[in-house]
């Protein structure tokens, strides 16, 4: 299936020094990955992560944009502005940001879209609350949140997207999903890709879990046939879970 990507989501955690030291950790202990490995960082984190990475095959993730290039938006900041500095993904619809700052499947497709024209790549998040799920509609939810944030995507530019399939209700509380369910949800998605394009762009495309991913489940979680690779909140702060997470994904 894809290829192998294992991002870390640090939240709102770290300083620029803390950033700078977390990676100086990190970076011995994932120096034979055979996956791709990203941090994403706070905003401000963002010059020291990439002076932290250079001469690595670390990438570097901010974890919003805007969709727009420039003008009135006190606060916000664009993919222009990333790309200009050298950032080279960004993570976007998180469930945090749709939860507590309003980011809806509208706004994440416009998110999208200036990201990809701005040359990033997107780590997209999906997922379903637990009443959701509860009443049987996550398979309905996760395609819809695909679909809407995919409009106006070409198949070339799906290159340069991954899927993050996060549960809101595994993440940040220590319930995972199971093996089957992360595996079933990660094919659903496969196959909403392929309606949407064909079969050689949902074969290629990455799709990875995240939601209480840890040193412990992540080896049987990444041997789902289905999964390819993780979004890390909590145990990406921590370098040797990390690298743990890391090298489970081969
Ligand atoms: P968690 O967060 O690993 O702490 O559950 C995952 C995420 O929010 O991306």
């Amino acid at each position: 299936m894809g290829k192998y990507v294992i991002a870390g989501n640090w939240k709102m955690n770290k300083t620029p020094a803390e950033a700078t030291a977390l990676i100086n950790e990190i970076k011995p202990l994932v120096a034979d990955a055979a996956c791709d490995v990203v941090v994403g960082v706070p905003f401000v984190d963002l010059p020291a992560a990439l002076a932290a990475v250079e001469g690595t095959k670390i990438g570097v993730a901010a974890q919003n944009c805007h969709w727009e290039k420039s003008g009135a938006y006190t606060g916000e900041i664009s993919a222009e502005m990333l790309a200009a500095m050298g950032v080279g993904y960004v993570i976007l619809g998180h469930s945090e940001r749709r939860t507590y700052f309003g980011d809806t499947d509208e706004t994440v497709q416009k998110r999208m879209r200036a990201a990809l024209d701005a040359g990033l790549t997107v780590i997209l998040c999906v997922g379903e609350y637990l009443t959701q799920r509860e009443q049987g509609v996550t398979n309905e939810v996760v395609a819809m949140q695909t679909k809407i944030a995919l409009g106006g995507v070409s198949a070339e530019e799906m290159a340069r997207v991954i899927i993050a399939y996060e549960p809101v209700w595994a993440i940040g509380t220590g319930l995972t999903a199971t093996n089957e369910q992360a595996n079933e949800v990660c094919a659903m998605i496969r196959t909403t890709i392929a309606g949407l394009y064909d079969q050689a762009v949902a074969d290629a495309v990455t799709v990875q879990y995240g939601g209480s991913m840890n040193a412990g489940n992540a080896a049987a979680l990444l041997a789902q046939s289905d999964v390819d690779g993780g979004l890390i909140g909590g145990a990406s702060l921590k370098a040797a879970d990390f690298a743990v997470i890391v090298g489970a994904a081969k």
